[in-house]
């Protein structure tokens, strides 16, 4: 099957001068497939993949509309080569040869869901893609989006079992939103520039598992008990406070394609062979007796090189740990169990 819509008018055009445009045009780089491309993070997020120079080549899946985001985002003047593909029958040649796949395809969450909400839609929908990638790039590093985080991430290391090709250096769960929230919400109440504040977020990515580590921000600062409670409440909440202003119109889109293209990007300079590539991120993990937990990562060649320890935790921190642990061995045994009824 040939792609939904590659730029045919270019491939036209270099036909017309008898010479190969694509390959001439195409930067040294890596690719990159993001699946549900045409949905509210995934168009947004393939605007800025298209922008990142270490993409050479962009893949835009979904079951709807990717022929005309394509068209439209490959009239971008930037180094990556845009195809589209459309529907499950497309997802094969979508996926061969990707070095990096990003996953935002399920559907989000309507005022008074909670993320665990959308399991019985979006388990089966990120099961069939982590299917397509065990069998078309087996190799690729997995970027998974769709909630509720804490149960898909599991779910896509069960498909890869079952299909032999699991490698828990490779899947990454996207909490990168959390951090950047926190950083922005830090950043306020202590009169700083975001871009110049670190808070690690670990545990998970749905409420109480979602746990800010204030006592650890960079540059190194003090809070009030106020101010803890109220910067807590605010990063577990932020997705909330999303979809209550979007009214039923969704959740995060634009906020949550900045980070997860900023994640992409620290993944691909990972493989690059960077040094010093921190981020936190929801893997397979030994740093508390769960399976998976979100921590600070180091990134290299082969994705996850090191899980870094969590530090000195107060007193705080660690009831909020006890709390966010419950609810992921919860969360983490339904996605297993999904698999494996
Ligand atoms: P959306 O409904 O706008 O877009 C989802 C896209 O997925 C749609 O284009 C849809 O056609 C596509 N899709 C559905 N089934 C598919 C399939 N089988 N294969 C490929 N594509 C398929 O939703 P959105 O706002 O983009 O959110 C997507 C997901 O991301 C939701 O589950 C949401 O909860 C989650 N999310 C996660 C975070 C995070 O921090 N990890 C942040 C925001 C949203
Ligand atoms: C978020 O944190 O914004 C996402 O997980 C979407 C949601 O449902 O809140």
């Amino acid at each position: 099957l040939s792609p939904a819509s590659s730029h045919p008018q270019m491939e036209e055009a270099s036909l017309l001068r008898g010479s190969n445009c694509r390959a001439k045009g195409a930067a040294p780089g890596f690719k990159v497939a993001i699946l549900g491309a045409a949905g509210g993070i995934g168009q947004p997020l393939a605007l800025l993949m298209k922008m990142n120079p270490l993409v050479s080549v962009l893949h835009l899946y979904d079951v709807v509309n990717t022929p005309g985001v394509t068209a439209d985002i490959s009239h971008m003047n930037t180094g990556a080569v845009v195809r589209g593909f459309l529907g499950q029958p497309q997802l094969e040649n979508a996926l061969t040869g990707m070095d990096l796949v990003i996953i935002p395809a399920g559907v989000p969450r309507k005022p008074g869901m909670t993320r665990d909400d959308l399991f019985n839609i979006n388990a089966g929908i990120v099961r069939t893609l982590c299917e397509g990638i065990a069998k078309c790039c087996p190799k690729a590093i997995v970027n998974v989006i769709s909630n509720p985080v804490n149960s898909t991430v599991p779910i896509a290391a069960e498909v890869f079992k079952k299909a032999g090709t699991y490698d828990p250096k490779r899947l990454l769960g996207v909490t990168t939103l959390d951090v950047v929230r926190a950083n922005t919400f830090v950043g306020e109440v202590l009169g700083l520039d975001p871009r110049e504040v670190n808070v690690p977020v670990i545990g998970g990515h749905a409420g109480v598992t979602i746990l800010p580590l204030l006592s650890q921000v960079n540059p190194a600062c003090s809070f009030t008990p106020e101010e803890v409670n109220h910067l807590t409440s605010r990063i577990q909440n932020g997705g909330t406070e999303v979809v209550e202003a979007k009214a039923g119109a969704g959740s995060a889109t634009l906020s949550m394609a900045y980070a997860a293209a900023k994640f992409a990007d620290a993944c691909l300079r990972g493989l690059r062979g960077d040094a010093g590539i921190v981020e936190c991120s929801y893997v397979a993990s030994q740093v508390t007796e769960l399976p998976f937990f979100a921590s600070k990562v180091r990134l290299g060649r082969s994705g996850v090189e090191e899980i870094l320890p969590l530090g000195p935790l107060n007193e705080f921190e660690r009831t909020g740990l006890e709390k966010a642990k419950k609810e992921l061995s919860a969360s983490i045994q339904k996605g297993v169990s999904f698999i494996n009824k």
